[in-house]
């Protein structure tokens, strides 16, 4: 393709030694991260931008390693991202909205088809809305530079500007969902000992600051008023046990791994206080799309009498989709349901599975990466422009375009 050929190497990896989990214990129900050189969080951000004499370059921590080890994936194109994206090296609504305005930045500072790198990053993976939106965020800047200045590098430096400015806001608003999120739970649950459950990685790894539903789990902790963080393995692709485990480990949090299907049991016990999981996307009558597995956990939330609330950036409400039937569900190869991978081996997204089969040869797999949550199961979405609840498309398009008047002005 055009706009990816080039004579230099598209994709690098820069390995690095993760000690696993030296705090954790398997003999214990009860897992608790010790504190001490390992209970802080990864030196390696998730994504970084970087200028070495070669050329500009992408550098992405590759999620499908941890947390065996952190390995960094170095993209000098746009196609090499877009592999990035559909192997989950890159992952998770946030941080797919910065990469692929980063992408289009990258597809500029070297001189590709900025249009066509920007098509194939929108359409990489269908289903968080927040891809597509960083990526035309980047595409506008670009377009607009190139039509006042006619300058092709000025423009390129527009893209990579935008790219940093949604960077930088996404952290901000990490902030702000933490604190508008904690504030709600103390509401919902006066006096603390919040024992919450959540679903799939929604921490640093998925931001540019410290997640959605993991960074008010993380505000509750640092409160002192987190007593157990449930987490969820989300099977099939362990996002639960392999990078929300790294993170509460690291963090120091109280956490305790279950398999997705003994959540069940758990709320039956009494021992669920609420729900926190983020979004790919949310339509404008309030449907959530998140990691399959979410709306069973909404179902089980609501006969248990349990608040189930959904913690998301306001660039993940699209007012343009405008029912959860209307949503696009992502579905993946059935390999990562016939084959359990071993997480130095990333075969998430690739075409043979060359994980060990828990199936026979032949078996078909149902794999949707997300599932669609109906608002009325919804106790309260989160943002960092305000908490709606309860959730009606009445609220929603005013808090965006309450959101929109903040970002004009
Ligand atoms: O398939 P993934 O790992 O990209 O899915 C990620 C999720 O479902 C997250 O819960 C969602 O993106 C919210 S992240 C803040």
């Amino acid at each position: 393709m055009g706009w990816s050929a080039t004579d230099q190497p598209r994709y690098g990896l820069r390995t690095f030694n993760t000690p696993a989990h030296k705090g954790q214990t398997d003999d214990m129900a009860d897992q608790y991260a010790q504190t001490g050189e390992d209970s802080k969080p990864t030196e390696l951000p998730a994504i970084r931008w970087e200028e070495p004499p070669e050329g500009p370059v992408l550098v992405l921590l590759d999620q499908t390693r941890l947390p065996a080890e952190e390995v960094e994936l170095v993209c000098t194109d746009a196609s090499a991202l877009v592999e990035a994206i559909r192997s989950l090296a890159v992952r998770g609504a946030p941080l797919l909205g910065i990469a692929g305005a980063y992408g289009v930045a990258l597809a500029a500072a070297r001189g590709f088809d900025v249009d066509e790198a920007a098509a194939v990053l929108a359409g990489a993976r269908p289903t968080a809305v927040n891809l597509a939106v960083g990526v035309r965020r980047a595409e506008a800047a670009y377009r607009a530079e190139l039509t006042k200045s006619g300058d092709q590098e000025l423009a390129a430096g527009a893209a990579l500007a935008a790219a940093r400015g949604l960077h930088r806001e996404d952290a901000a608003a990490s902030a702000a969902m933490a604190e508008r999120g904690l504030a709600l739970l103390d509401e919902l649950l006066p006096g603390g000992g919040h024992r919450i459950l959540t679903h799939c990685n929604t921490g640093s790894l998925v931001s540019g600051g410290e997640g959605t539903a993991f960074a008010v789990a993380l505000a509750a902790h640092r409160a002192g008023r987190l007593r157990r963080l449930w987490v969820d393995e989300t099977r099939p692709l362990l996002q639960g046990a392999r990078l929300t485990a790294y993170e509460a480990a690291r963090s120091g949090m109280a956490y305790t791994l279950l398999t997705d299907n003994a959540a069940g049991s758990l709320f039956a016990a009494g021992e669920v206080d609420a729900v926190l999981i983020g979004a790919d996307r949310i339509a404008a009558d309030g449907s959530v799309a998140n990691k399959v597995g979410s709306y069973p956990l909404a179902v089980l939330a609501r006969y248990h009498h349990v608040p189930f609330i959904v913690v998301a950036p306001v660039t993940t409400v699209d007012l343009d989709t405008p029912d959860g039937a209307s949503i696009e569900v992502e579905q993946r190869p059935g390999h990562e349901v016939t084959e359990i991978a071993a997480p130095q081996v990333p075969v998430a997204g690739g075409e043979a599975g060359g994980g060990i089969p828990v199936a026979p040869l032949g078996t078909q797999a149902y794999n949707p990466a997300f599932d669609v949550t109906p608002p009325e199961l919804v106790t309260a979405i989160v943002t960092e422009e305000g908490v709606v609840s309860p959730v009606t498309a009445e609220a929603l398009a005013e808090l965006c375009a309450r959101s929109r008047e903040v970002t004009i002005s």
